[in-house]
């Protein structure tokens, strides 16, 4: 008998697709390893009232207020989401 505990199926398959599972919103490509964020979740926070400022993005998920290195990749997201472009879905480089 095994100490260890197995994951559901479902679970199992989700976390090798890498995507979340159902029910749990996919938070996209991550934007800020420091805290796990991703662009969807950036983008969601730039769509709220006063939130489209890399300081209002920080407010609310904690994204760039760490080493700071996604601070441009954050305003870049803000930038194209005012010019109506549509958020990139993978990062460049
Ligand atoms: S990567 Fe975002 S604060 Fe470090």
């Amino acid at each position: 008998m095994s100490a260890q505990a197995e994951a559901p199926e479902a679970c199992t398959q989700d976390l090798l697709a890498g995507r979340a599972g159902n029910g749990r919103p996919d938070p996209g490509a991550t934007v800020c390893s420091c805290f796990a964020i991703g662009i969807n979740q950036i983008a969601a926070a730039i769509a709220e009232p006063g939130g489209a400022s890399v300081d209002a993005v920080g407010k609310r998920l904690g994204a760039g207020t760490n080493c700071g290195s996604c601070r441009a990749e954050i305003q870049a997201i803000i930038s194209a989401n005012l010019a109506g472009e549509p958020e990139p879905l993978t990062r460049a480089g």
